[in-house]
């Protein structure tokens, strides 16, 4: 099994997972009695869709541990594998409840977990909307697929890259928690994009590469280092964006230059038009 058979067998294993993973939604919209590592309230279905997803991900030659937002710690596979997948298995799960879109990530990694961004080799993310699409990125280049019911794949656009005129923005947090240097970035880049936050990263960043613009979730004055995990989310919406021709940061540099110390870091993060992640590091350099 060469590198690219090992990325498009965890491309499938998601793609084939998602009828699943969104079909045992309705019913697990209720709290479990335990917190994730990261201090997340898990719902039925965060649980249900990670040990769905590791599983599915561990069966595959080659892959040699699974580690997600959901776990404390690396699940190793039996058998010696060179790729490690790091996934959140249901992002914006707080969207479950009010029935708004949600999302799967997943990214592959060719050196054991906790992996620096350049390690990553591919990157996806299935998105539950009115379609259940998956875009990945692998080999320098992005394809959107539609996944039917069946769970396999339709391409239905390749080399995807983010448009040249953007025309959506959305940031996390709450404004009173911003520094003054990123509400005064906010504040020049709402006189000129529409406001477009969806709760759910995966959702918020699907817009940002179909119609362009920026998408973060800022570094908070109560919580500097800002609320998404570098591993599972930061890394590997990097990778896809920086893919589509777009720019990341986590305020200073590309999120792919991250090297996190810890399974479940935390980092600020930011991706879309380079022109605007351009300018939001030198409104933070102050
Ligand atoms: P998850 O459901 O995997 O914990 O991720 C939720 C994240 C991310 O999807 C989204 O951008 C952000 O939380 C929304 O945070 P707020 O609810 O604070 O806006
Ligand atoms: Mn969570
Ligand atoms: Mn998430
Ligand atoms: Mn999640």
């Amino acid at each position: 099994m060469t590198a690219s058979d090992t990325v498009e067998a965890v491309f499938k294993a998601v793609a084939a997972s998602a009828p699943d993973v969104r079909d045992g939604l309705a019913g697990r919209r209720v709290y479990e009695s335990t917190d994730n590592p990261t201090g997340d309230r898990q719902l039925a279905a965060d649980v249900y869709a990670d040990e769905l997803l590791e599983e599915r991900l561990l069966e595959i030659k080659r892959v040699g541990g699974y580690a997600s937002e959901e776990r404390e710690s690396v699940i190793e596979a039996e058998a010696e594998g060179e790729y490690h997948v790091a996934c959140d298995p249901l992002d914006g799960s707080s969207n479950l409840r009010s029935n708004n879109t949600m999302g799967t990530l997943v990214g592959v990694y060719e050196e054991p977990l906790p992996a620096a961004g350049r390690d990553l080799v591919a990157s996806g993310f299935v998105l539950y909307g009115p379609i259940t699409t998956m875009v990945t990125a692998r080999e320098g280049t992005v394809t959107e697929s539609v996944i039917g019911d069946d769970g396999t794949r339709r391409t239905v656009e390749t080399d995807l890259t983010l448009p040249g005129a953007p025309t959506v923005y959305g940031f996390g947090g709450r404004v009173p928690q911003w520094s003054g240097e990123f509400a005064g970035y906010v504040e020049t880049v709402a006189e000129e994009l529409k406001l477009r936050y969806g709760g759910a990263m995966i959702g918020d960043v699907n817009q940002v590469l179909t119609y362009g613009g920026i998408f973060g979730y800022p570094g908070l004055e109560d919580r500097p280092e800002g609320k998404l995990r570098l591993l599972f989310e930061g890394h590997p919406i990097a990778h896809i964006v920086e893919t589509a021709g777009g720019g990341s940061s986590d305020g200073e540099r590309s999120l792919l230059e991250s090297v996190p110390e810890s399974l479940h870091e935390r980092t600020p993060l930011f991706v879309g038009n380079e022109e605007y992640v351009d300018r939001l590091e030198a409104a933070l350099s102050g």
